[in-house]
């Protein structure tokens, strides 16, 4: 199938090359006639390939809170072989919508986190390496942006975020740091906020582990979209929306999140949880889901080296058992 995105994925500055799209594809494996819910709709790189089999009769529902996606959206359904929808939404709500409304879905995927495009348009204030207002919002309705929960936030949450959500070593010395210049002038660039790190980590570390900013802007966007606060629900009611035998795929990009998705899986094939002395089950509790892969799937060697953005993919995924 020809390419229907407005942006060549070749091109290095906007292009988003879907991760571990081969490993989504054998999982989902979708066919003629079935719906497949697409939680994380970005650029369009795993709906272009999932799309193909749908076939006439097929229903590709694609959900994304950005409303820049629309224009890669358009195109893609333009192109696309089956029926197509688009809901902007933050995936938590819409899938309850979509539940409440007697959609089944055969396949869903959740592509978690930022896409390339966000992160490449300085404006969106995602990137440490670009100058732009400190946003990093992926829904720009909502009303909190990072600029103001840096002037909001108190030290020890400040602290908190970047020491569990960006595993910063020095969180407690950058929470202070930012305590001090907000009370000076505010910090309301990504520049600002990169120059506030660097003032307080200690020199000798500035150089190790990438860049000094990377951890406390990845755990800014985590609290700025409520983005592990929201995923559990969410992948409750996705569950809920699979027919069954319907497989649920999740791609994480760090370990937290990685966390939530593997206890959530797990838990849907957990049988009966009696003590093994027990010599009838109590519990009454049967699988509602079977593991598709035990282990977390990870790119390839070939992949991470061609899409740097990959490495730290895993790739998750539960069938919902027919009687469930
Ligand atoms: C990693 S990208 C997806 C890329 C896509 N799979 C592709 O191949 O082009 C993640 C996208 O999901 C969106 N997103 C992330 N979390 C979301 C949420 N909770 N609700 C709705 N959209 C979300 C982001 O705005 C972004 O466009």
């Amino acid at each position: 199938m020809p390419s229907v995105l407005p942006i060549a994925l070749g091109d290095p500055t906007t292009a988003h090359e879907p991760v571990l799209a081969d490993e989504v594809l054998e999982l989902l494996r979708p066919r003629a006639g079935q719906t497949v819910v697409d939680c994380t709709f970005g650029a369009g790189g795993h709906a272009q390939r999932m799309v193909e089999d749908l076939g006439l009769g097929g229903l590709y529902i694609a959900i994304d809170q950005d409303p820049d996606v629309r224009p890669f959206f358009d195109a893609f359904a333009a192109g696309a072989p089956c029926e197509t929808r688009f809901i902007r939404a933050n995936f938590a709500v819409a899938l309850e919508a979509l539940g409440q409304d007697g959609v089944r879905a055969d396949g869903i995927l959740m592509d978690l986190g930022i896409s390339s495009m966000q992160v490449d348009r300085p404006e969106r204030g995602f990137s440490y390496a670009r100058q732009a207002p400190l946003d990093m919002r992926m829904d720009p309705d909502q009303p909190i942006s990072a600029a103001t929960l840096i002037a909001d936030a108190s030290e020890a949450d400040l602290a908190r975020w970047f020491r569990e959500y960006g595993e910063e070593r020095y969180a407690r010395q950058i929470a202070r740091a930012i305590v001090r210049r907000r009370a000076v002038e505010p910090i309301t660039t990504t520049a600002d906020l990169v120059e506030v790190v660097r003032s307080a980590v200690p020199s000798g570390a500035l150089f190790a582990g990438g860049h000094p900013a990377k951890r406390v802007f990845q755990a800014l966007r985590i609290v700025v979209n409520a983005e592990l606060e929201l995923l559990p629900h969410a992948l409750g009611s996705a569950f809920a929306l699979l027919a069954p035998n319907g497989v649920l795929a999740v791609i994480s990009f760090h370990s937290l999140e990685d966390r939530i998705v593997k206890r959530f899986v797990r838990a849907r094939a957990q049988g009966c949880i009696c003590p093994p002395d027990m010599p009838v089950c109590g519990c009454g509790r049967t699988p509602e889901g079977e593991l598709l892969n035990t282990r977390a799937i990870m790119p390839s060697a070939a992949e991470a080296h061609r899409n740097p953005r990959s490495r730290s993919a895993r790739l998750r995924a539960v069938r919902k058992l027919a009687a469930a």
